[in-house]
């Protein structure tokens, strides 16, 4: 028999672990829009909730919605989007997380977005739907070089040229792909839109997110490009759920 001898410090891990699979994986990232401000207890807060409460429950069926509260000046425009292969509990809970820490990161901003792995939540004074959003856009990479860095990024390129076009034709506006690049690595990769978009729309986007990997991705063993309307990713392990 084996007897597992667990330090204080492995506790303590094990403890963070346990925590973070409770409480949620952490935002991959944010912006707030610092432009305008809406004070406590204002119409525009209210119709915020309004809005919030709407995507939360309206959006994981589909894994997309949009929806909106209020007259002008007030008005509140929403879009909540779930990762293409996230299950609606888990789009679900992602949603219901982000909502509260997209609040505390920007207070009473008027304009806002958050991302996580499984989904993505966004608001505004401004109707943005059926837009390319090219404000709000960040970018992620795997530290860690290729050795043949020119074959490399020709492959992610053709990797994600195929799967974008996938996407902007499939009705998800979702895609994921894999191409072999030799007889021991396996390339993986994801191309996503926001159902508001028009399929000319998602292809411009996605088109635009892959001519920006040369800014983020030369070279790195994977790679993101995560925007408001869309996002592309690309990595050597598999990471959806199939
Ligand atoms: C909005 O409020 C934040 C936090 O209260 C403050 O830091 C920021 O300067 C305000 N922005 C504008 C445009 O009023
Ligand atoms: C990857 O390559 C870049 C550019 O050549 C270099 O600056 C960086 O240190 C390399 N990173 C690693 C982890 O080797």
């Amino acid at each position: 028999m084996y007897l597992l001898r667990l330090s204080p410090l492995h506790l303590l891990s094990f403890f963070a672990l346990l925590l973070q699979a409770v409480l949620g994986a952490d935002p991959l990232y944010h912006f707030c829009s610092n432009s305008k401000n809406y004070t406590s207890k204002s119409t525009y807060e209210t119709n915020l909730n309004k809005v919030m409460k709407s995507l939360i429950n309206t959006v994981p069926s589909k894994g997309f919605g949009v929806a909106s509260a209020g007259k002008d000046p007030d008005e509140v425009y929403g879009l909540g989007l779930c990762r293409g292969d996230v299950s609606s509990t888990d789009c679900k809970s992602c949603l219901t997380d982000a909502d509260p820490e997209l609040r505390s990161r920007c207070p009473n901003d008027k304009e806002a977005i958050i991302w996580y792995d499984y989904c993505e939540l966004k608001y505004s004074y401004d109707d943005f739907f059926g837009k390319i959003d090219t404000k709000y856009i960040f970018y992620m990479w795997n530290t860690q070089n290729v050795s043949d860095p020119a074959t490399f990024n020709y492959k992610v390129k053709e990797l994600l040229n195929q799967v974008a076009t996938e996407a902007y034709q499939s009705k998800k506006f979702y895609a994921t792909g894999e191409l072999v690049i030799d007889s021991s690595e396996k390339l993986y990769g994801l191309a996503q839109c926001t159902r508001d978009l028009s399929s000319a729309y998602c292809k411009e986007c996605l088109d635009n997110a892959i001519s920006d990997l040369p800014n983020c991705c030369d070279g790195k063993r994977g790679g993101r490009v995560v925007g408001g309307s869309c996002n592309i990713r690309y990595e050597l392990y598999s990471f959806v759920n199939s």
